[in-house]
């Protein structure tokens, strides 16, 4: 019997790497669709896009069991007009692209998992955002909206759509905790800002699970938290990292040294300094199991030596 086929557009990147791993093990047959397809050691086929426009690659599309969109040039840059329309402009655009796609194959695919972002909710301070709280009035919030409301107009009738709204994903090789573990290892590890912010964090491993699971569990439809049940304030994922990587103090980082660094690495100081304080109600209803819902155990398994 021939194996589902899992089409991942923005798959190169970190999160696509990790689905791409956990999907061939399945035995699902995982093409990525990248700009810049390269030749591949593994059983994952790499198919040219530009992330704007119908091509070939739609064939992909045709009878797979799921396509799942990762593409957006990644937030962590300053946050200038330029660079703004550019995050917004690559996932708006790909969102359209693929749902042209669904519309021209015979045999759509059977889900869409579209990522989003807990940036939807904005500086939520110290209130609690579930799925249902509404879309927030900064920058990020602004594009999430309108990444989401394409997806939410992509016509594609016989396909079941899901959004994942991401938090800070915590991975090993990718993302930004690999940063801030060597900052940490320098004793640059204190607080951020006023440390009061909250951080909506997700161990990849659980992103992964959630992904596998809206992908097979035919009755998870609509929009979903995909963070851990522990949001946790700065002050105290510092403390948790510094307690992982054996650093027992660092001097904290006052806001205008955050903005300062920020500016140095090329980077966007409001990622660090506004609060998001989401819960996974939706996963947490259909019982979804964390394999790491707490912080201390999180950090504990990422930062452990090879
Ligand atoms: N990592 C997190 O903590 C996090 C948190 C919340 C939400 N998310 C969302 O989850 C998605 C995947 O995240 P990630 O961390 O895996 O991101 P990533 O490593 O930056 O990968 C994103 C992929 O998008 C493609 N891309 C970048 N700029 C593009 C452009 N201008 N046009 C078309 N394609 C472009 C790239 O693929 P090619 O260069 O190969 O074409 C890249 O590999 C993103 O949409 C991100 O916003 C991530």
């Amino acid at each position: 019997m021939n194996s589902k086929r899992i089409v991942i557009a923005g798959g190169s990147g970190f999160i696509g790497h990790a689905l791409a791993q956990e999907f061939s093990a399945q035995n699902f047959e995982v093409v990525i669709l990248t700009r810049t397809p390269r030749a591949r050691a593994d059983n994952v086929r790499e198919v040219e896009w530009d992330g704007k426009h119908i091509g070939e690659w739609i064939q992909n599309l045709d009878g797979a069991e799921a396509v799942i969109n990762l593409t957006g040039k990644n937030i962590n840059c300053p946050h200038t007009p330029e660079n703004l329309d550019a995050i917004i402009a690559s996932r708006v655009d790909s969102v359209v692209a693929i749902a042209a796609a669904c519309e021209h194959v015979k045999t759509p695919p059977r889900v869409w998992v579209q990522a989003s972002a807990v940036g939807f909710y904005g500086d939520t301070e110290n209130n609690f955002a579930t799925e249902i709280s509404p879309v927030g009035n900064d920058a990020l919030a602004k594009i999430c909206g309108q990444w989401e409301d394409a997806f939410n107009h992509a016509a594609a009738p016989k396909t079941r759509k899901v959004a994942l709204r991401i938090g800070f994903v915590l991975g090993r090789d990718g993302g930004a905790l690999p940063v801030l573990s060597k900052l940490t290892k320098w004793f640059l590890g204190g607080a951020v800002g006023s440390g009061r912010q909250y951080i909506s964090w997700i161990h990849l491993a659980d992103l992964v699970q959630m992904f596998v699971s809206v992908v097979k569990r035919d009755k998870l439809i609509g929009t979903f938290n995909a963070v851990a049940p522990d949001a946790v304030r700065n002050t105290d994922f510092m403390r948790e990292l510094r307690r992982a990587l054996h650093r027992p103090w660092c001097p904290p980082a006052p806001e205008f040294a955050v903005r300062f660094g920020s500016w140095l690495m090329k980077s966007e100081a409001s990622l660090a300094l506004i609060s998001q304080r989401c819960t996974p109600e939706k996963f947490l209803e259909v019982e979804f199991q964390f394999q790491f819902p707490q912080l201390r155990g999180a950090l504990e398994n990422l930062c452990r030596e090879k």
